[in-house]
């Protein structure tokens, strides 16, 4: 089965080609940063109307690359949710429309799912049971992933999300947006013991996460603290050393709550050096592996829509002719994929 990935739900125009016999045959992805880091941030019409430009031309380099016809799709799929409204609409329609006229079915999927599937992309995919912690501009979660839709979720954030407390961090030092690559590359050059950060909720049972006391402490050292030439960086180093504590020290403590031994860590903050290498330690101390997408699939991409997508369709779900969005779609409420029509 032939699938064409859609996703468009936040401010990357990603589109791949995924053969459930021969892989990946190709994939393609515009990034809107340079529209929107004059900004600091993603302006959600901005966004859209990018998708609206770029969906096209980004299909045909896709086409070509790939060596395949449209005729040679048996389905398509697009990003449904969760995500900024207008932008997953630019991906539904269009997908949902394209498979319309070519006679072929549409499903739409959760972008988390994405995320969490991307390391089935590699050569050495994990098998289930794996515990997954999900780490993105938007999310901050544990889950227990039994199979495809089946997820529970051990943990999340109670306020901002890890890469969100990158990305605002970044935006205090005036650094590039997005945050998470700008503060990383500046902290290779700090001292991360300068400054003591808070590791939130570590001191409690559980495997919830919080990080906005993280951002305030920094900064409270950014606005208190002396100038002095390496400032910056050893703020950098300090706040990426205790966020990433944190998410190696709650991913140890799922593993052993949970007694799995495969970890998968997905999302954009998965590209992370120092949470890699940290993670790399744990897990070899508990006699674990752990798993990650590509580089190029941690952060948004159409691949793993493609994927997921790829799933649901053989085991025979659609989409029906109406197209629907869902900004807010928590993960919980997904199921295993089943031959039905979804709303
Ligand atoms: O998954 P993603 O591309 O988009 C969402 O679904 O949110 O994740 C983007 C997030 C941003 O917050 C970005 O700052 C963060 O991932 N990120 C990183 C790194 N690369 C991207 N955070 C820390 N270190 C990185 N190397
Ligand atoms: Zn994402």
């Amino acid at each position: 089965m032939r699938i064409l990935g859609i996703e468009t739900s936040c401010d990357e125009t990603g589109v791949a080609v995924y053969d459930s016999d021969r892989g990946l045959l190709a994939h393609c992805l515009y990034s809107q940063i340079d529209l929107h880091a004059d900004y600091g941030g993603v302006v959600p019409e901005l966004a859209s109307r990018d998708h609206v430009r770029k969906i096209i031309p980004l299909l045909r380099e896709l086409l070509a690359e790939a060596g395949s016809s449209l005729e040679d799709l048996d389905g398509v799929a697009y990003t449904a949710g969760p995500g900024l409204a207008g932008a997953l609409m630019v991906g539904a329609v269009f997908g949902r429309t394209l498979a319309w006229s070519l006679g072929i079915p549409a499903v739409g999927v959760h972008h988390m799912e994405g995320h969490l599937l991307a390391p089935m992309l590699e050569e050495n995919p994990p098998a289930f049971p794996f515990v997954a912690l999900l780490v993105s501009g938007g999310h901050t979660q544990l889950m227990r992933v039994d199979g495809i839709g089946r997820y529970e979720l051990l943990g999340e954030s109670i306020d901002d999300a890890a890469g969100e407390a990158f990305d605002k961090v970044a935006k205090m030092m005036r650094l590039d947006y997005p945050g998470g690559p700008a503060v990383s590359r500046l902290a290779e050059q700090g001292d991360d013991s300068r400054f003591e950060f808070p590791r939130p909720m570590l001191d409690r049972p559980g495997l919830d996460f919080s990080f906005s006391g993280l951002k305030t402490a920094v900064l409270n050292a950014l606005n208190n603290t002396a100038d002095y030439p390496q400032k910056h960086a050893d703020i950098a180093a300090s706040f990426q050393a205790a966020a990433v504590d944190t998410l190696s020290r709650k991913c140890e403590r799922a593993l052993k709550e949970t007694g799995v031994k495969r970890l998968v860590v997905a999302g954009g903050v998965s590209a992370n050096k120092l949470l890699r290498a940290k993670l790399a330690d744990m897990v070899q101390r508990h006699k674990a592996e752990v798993f990650y997408p590509a580089l190029p699939f941690c952060t948004d991409n159409g691949a793993m829509i493609a994927f997921a997508g790829c799933q649901r369709l053989l085991a025979g779900e659609q989409q029906g002719l109406d197209i629907k969005v869902k900004p807010r779609w928590p993960m919980t409420e997904l199921n295993p994929p089943a031959r039905v029509q979804s709303e």
